[in-house]
């Protein structure tokens, strides 16, 4: 984070103190709760997958970034970052539009909104109707739609394109969509694949053909 500016370190500051308060407002929760009303927290890729990201993105110059669950914007921030950086754009796809909304104004207070499109509504509409070509994809929506979003992402990625995936390690109890996931991936044989233990566990996968 050492070249970032004032305005987009203030913004991550804020969202990790968001984050210190609700990870423990959520430990306090039973389990099915957390999850009913999971749609009030971040859950986010965390610090350490925000900064693997945006040095990804910077090392590879990718251009055009797509991210497929916004949330509150905080994994936004750090892609949109490395957007301005590489003089390219993102596309944020968001069913939710108060989430959407939220995160809007965080990227407005982080001086980057002129390099990020909300798109929101449901991410296979968005995708299908997307008429751009992608050089770097985030998948981080719910973890059912993996499978089906990579397949309508595919055709329109570029040479070279990278897919990272979050939460392939934890929650354990998306392992089984997790897996199904990875194993599309990899059976494709379209891909250099690797499992890093980085904050919840991501897939970064690399288009070889
Ligand atoms: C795990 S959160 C994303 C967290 C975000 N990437 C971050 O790191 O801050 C998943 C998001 O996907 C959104 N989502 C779920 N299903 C969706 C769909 N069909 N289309 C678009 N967004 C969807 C949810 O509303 C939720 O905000």
């Amino acid at each position: 984070m050492i070249d970032f500016d004032v305005k987009v370190q203030s913004v991550l500051s804020e969202y990790h103190e968001r984050l210190k308060a609700e990870t423990a407002r959520m430990k306090s929760l039973p389990i099915e709760e957390g999850v009913r009303r999971r749609d009030e927290f971040l859950l986010p890729v965390g610090p350490d997958v925000g900064r693997f990201l945006n040095t990804l993105l910077r090392g590879a110059e990718s251009k055009c970034i797509l991210e497929i669950g916004t949330s509150y914007g905080y994994s936004t921030v750090w892609l949109a970052e490395a957007a301005r950086k590489n003089g390219g754009r993102l596309i944020t796809l968001e069913i939710d539009g108060k989430k959407a909304k939220y995160a809007k104004s965080q990227i407005e207070k982080a001086g980057l909104e002129s390099f990020v499109e909300f798109r929101v509504g449901d991410a296979l509409t968005a995708i299908r109707d997307a008429s751009e070509r992608f050089d770097f994809v985030l998948l981080d929506l719910w973890k059912d739609l993996y499978v089906p979003c990579f397949q309508l992402f595919l055709p329109k990625l570029n040479a070279d394109a990278f897919v990272v995936a979050d939460n392939m390690i934890l929650p354990s109890n998306h392992h089984q969509a997790a897996t199904s996931y990875r194993m599309t991936v990899r059976k494709s044989g379209m891909f250099d694949s690797l499992l890093l233990p980085i904050g919840s566990g991501i897939e970064v996968s690399q288009k070889i053909t």
